[in-house]
């Protein structure tokens, strides 16, 4: 490669005149759907019209017996939580690399989540989940990180051996099949977000899955209140007599929102399989590159590729600082190269070191602090992450990104 690194006046090697990723696939398709629901119905009170066609849909996806519905990732987790009726001082196993949706609403619940650290792929690591097994241990919580499936055999087999609820949180993830089983069905309960960027979406929104009905029953107590309360919990459960305010909070999705994801349901395996192909050919144009490291994917593992994470190592480039690696390729004109940021170790919030300002029965009960979960910190340090393209018209974009990865790695001393 001739051409000076852009970073220091160069050409640049992305070149193109048009939007590089572009996300959710809006289509006609998708404008009828909103069309369609906006004549029948903006606010729907029961399980009824496109609530029950989407819930029916993806339950069917799944094989589950429940879905439920709601109007963010955040409220399905809160769900799933208020849903396996934990109590003051129980203790949750959770990631301490997610984002920290999948583990703030237990704050809500009294509960405690304790930390475990990560894998070099990112994911919770099942030695560490069952180092931090206490007495107190209820459950333990997962998320597939990136779209990549953890570590089920050894996590449901830890849950079992230890009688633990499991709770998964599969957002980043629809689709994505561990050894022939999709991912959101391991746990006792899951939930996934629909907002804007994930692989299934409604714009905004949430789904829990469980094939239990008490947790079924107490999650739609928390934000369904009145209708779906009285039509769905049988009159002689104990529950039942909770209907009319259920605990008081209204966590129902827009009409909107289930019209747009339920559209997109429709193309989910089309991208899925389009997304494999394309993350398939991105490893073989960028593995072997010095400097960084792709996604090892077992044989029996097919990610959702919701993003394509890779490892930077300095070692191998003179020491360069990933801040200024990033800066190069951004110069080159990788605008869609990440680093990811409110997605880091959950030692690093202040809610995570000392939440005491806003959850006052937490105090001496939480208090993380960098430098408790090495792993972790590690692989978020150098995390650089792509988004994985999901139409293969786009293959001279990828093309690009991958001239610019190989410029800068040839030509990295210009930058030391
Ligand atoms: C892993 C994970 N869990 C939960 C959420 C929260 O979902 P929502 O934004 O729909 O509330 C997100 C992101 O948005 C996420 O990435």
């Amino acid at each position: 490669m001739k051409s000076k690194l852009a970073i220091n006046g160069g050409e640049k090697a992305v070149n193109l005149d048009r939007q590089h990723y572009v996300w959710p696939p809006i289509t006609e398709r998708t404008r009828e759907a909103v069309l369609r629901q906006l004549e029948e119905s903006i606010s729907i009170y029961d399980r009824s019209g496109i609530i029950e066609r989407l819930e029916d849909k993806f339950a069917h996806y799944h094989g589950k017996k429940h879905a439920l519905l709601t109007n963010s990732g955040t409220s399905a987790l809160h769900s799933m939580y208020v849903g396996a009726n934990l109590k003051e001082g129980d203790e949750v196993i959770c990631p301490a690399y997610t984002f920290y949706a999948s583990v703030t609403p237990l704050f809500f619940t009294g509960a405690i989540p304790v930390l475990a650290d990560s894998k070099d792929n990112g994911n919770i690591n099942p030695e560490d989940i069952e180092r931090k097994i206490t007495g107190n241990t209820k459950g333990i919580a997962i998320t597939h990180m990136w779209g990549m499936p953890c570590d089920m055999d050894a996590i449901t087999e830890i849950a079992r051996q230890y009688n633990l609820m499991l709770f998964e949180d599969a957002s980043h993830a629809h689709g994505a099949v561990y050894r022939g089983r999709k991912v959101g069905t391991f746990g006792d309960v899951s939930a996934f977000s629909l907002q804007a960027q994930k692989t299934l979406t409604g714009g905004e929104g949430g789904v829990l899955l469980t094939d239990n009905d008490e947790i079924f029953y107490r999650a739609l107590l928390l934000g369904h209140y009145n209708k779906r309360c009285k039509n769905e919990i049988p009159e002689d459960n104990k529950l039942r007599q909770y209907a009319i305010t259920g605990m008081g909070l209204k966590l129902r999705i827009h009409p909107m929102a289930a019209a747009i994801a339920d559209e997109q349901f429709d193309n989910l395996e089309t991208i899925l399989e389009n997304r494999r192909k394309i993350a398939k050919s991105m490893m073989k144009e960028l593995r072997g590159l010095p400097g960084i490291e792709i996604p090892n994917i077992p044989n029996d593992i097919e990610p959702s590729w919701y993003a394509f994470i890779m490892q930077y190592k300095p070692e191998e480039l003179g020491r360069l600082s990933i801040e200024k690696f990033y800066e190069a390729l951004k110069a080159e004109g990788c605008v869609e190269l990440d680093r990811p940021g409110s997605t880091c170790p959950l030692n690093y919030h202040q809610l995570f070191q000392n939440p005491v300002l806003l959850f006052p029965g937490y105090k001496d009960k939480v208090s993380y602090k960098r430098g408790d979960f090495p792993k972790a910190e590690k692989f978020h340090e150098h995390s650089l992450k792509l988004p994985v393209w999901h139409e293969l018209k786009d293959r001279d974009i990828i093309e690009s990104y991958v001239n610019a990865f190989k410029k800068v790695i040839e030509k990295y001393h210009e930058l030391l």
